[in-house]
């Protein structure tokens, strides 16, 4: 059977870590050359040194996805080193904290912002050429269910990834006719370094988080992987503009039956 990525150049954000890492990992096995983008150096490295441990093949660009000129000369070094690029999953992010949205502080707001936000639409706005250049491509973009739902004191957090959700369905509507899908994955409570630390700062918040999946756990990073993965695949050719939720069934009235 043929790999899911076969022949692709794919380009994964903040894969030093998490959820970025398995898709690193899973675009690999699934075909893909990739780019293994990240702000920190060191991990980025480690991500693609693991791939290339897999006899797969991969490479670390170090950019802060919310400099746009970082962004421009990151996606300009992908299509030199791979020589196209043909999907990408948006999915460096960065939290404010957990305040009250009338404790927040306008520096945390505008940070959280211009990664989670605005490092999407930086994102798309130079990878998009580089796909139509190549005649096509997908990008999903990681919001959260949070984007939807809203996040008791996550404010900015949550603002942002429901940007993220609106940013994919305008840009799936104006580049649908050219070769391009974009989709988003939101995932429930995932099992990663940044959920650790969101634990950590607030005692007592797993077992309430457990609580609201109805599977009752938290998803593996390679089960958003896996979703990125077949969205990235011409198997989803007919997907534009759709949000999916990997979520383990949160606020599915997720009470034993
Ligand atoms: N883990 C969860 O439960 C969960 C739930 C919903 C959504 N998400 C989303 O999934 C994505 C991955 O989350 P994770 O839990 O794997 O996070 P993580 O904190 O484990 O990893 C995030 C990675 O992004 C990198 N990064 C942060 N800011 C960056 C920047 N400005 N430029 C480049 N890289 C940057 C970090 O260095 C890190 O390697 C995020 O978009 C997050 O909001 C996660």
């Amino acid at each position: 059977m043929t790999r899911l990525l076969e022949g692709k150049v794919g380009l994964v954000t903040g894969a030093g870590s998490g959820i970025g890492r398995a898709t690193a990992l899973v675009f690999a096995r699934e075909g893909a050359r990739v780019a293994v983008v990240d702000w920190n150096r060191e991990t980025a490295h480690a991500t693609a040194e693991a791939i290339r441990a897999e006899g797969l093949e991969a490479e670390a660009f170090e950019a802060d996805v919310s400099d746009e000129a970082a962004v421009e000369a990151m996606v300009r070094a992908v299509v030199a080193r791979f020589g196209r690029l043909d999907c990408a999953s948006n999915n460096a992010a960065l939290g404010a904290g957990f305040h009250p949205t009338t404790e927040l502080d306008r520096a945390r707001w505008d940070r959280c912002l211009a990664v989670t936000l605005t490092g999407v639409w930086l994102c798309m706005k130079h990878e998009i050429p580089a796909m139509l250049a190549g005649g096509g491509g997908a990008i999903v973009n990681i919001s959260s269910q949070s984007g939807i739902k809203g996040q008791v004191r996550q404010a900015a957090y949550a603002a942002a990834k429901g940007g993220v959700i609106a940013l994919t369905k305008t840009a799936a509507a104006e580049f649908a006719t050219r070769g391009i899908r974009v989709n988003s994955v939101a995932p429930g409570g995932i099992e990663t370094p940044g959920i650790a630390s969101y634990f950590d700062a607030n005692p007592g918040i797993r077992e309430g988080t457990l609580a609201v999946h109805a599977m009752r756990r938290l998803g593996k990073p390679h089960e958003i992987a896996d979703a990125v993965t077949w969205l990235c695949s011409d198997r989803a050719s007919f997907v534009t503009g759709d949000v999916l939720l990997v979520d383990g069934g949160v606020g599915v009235n997720a009470h034993d039956a």
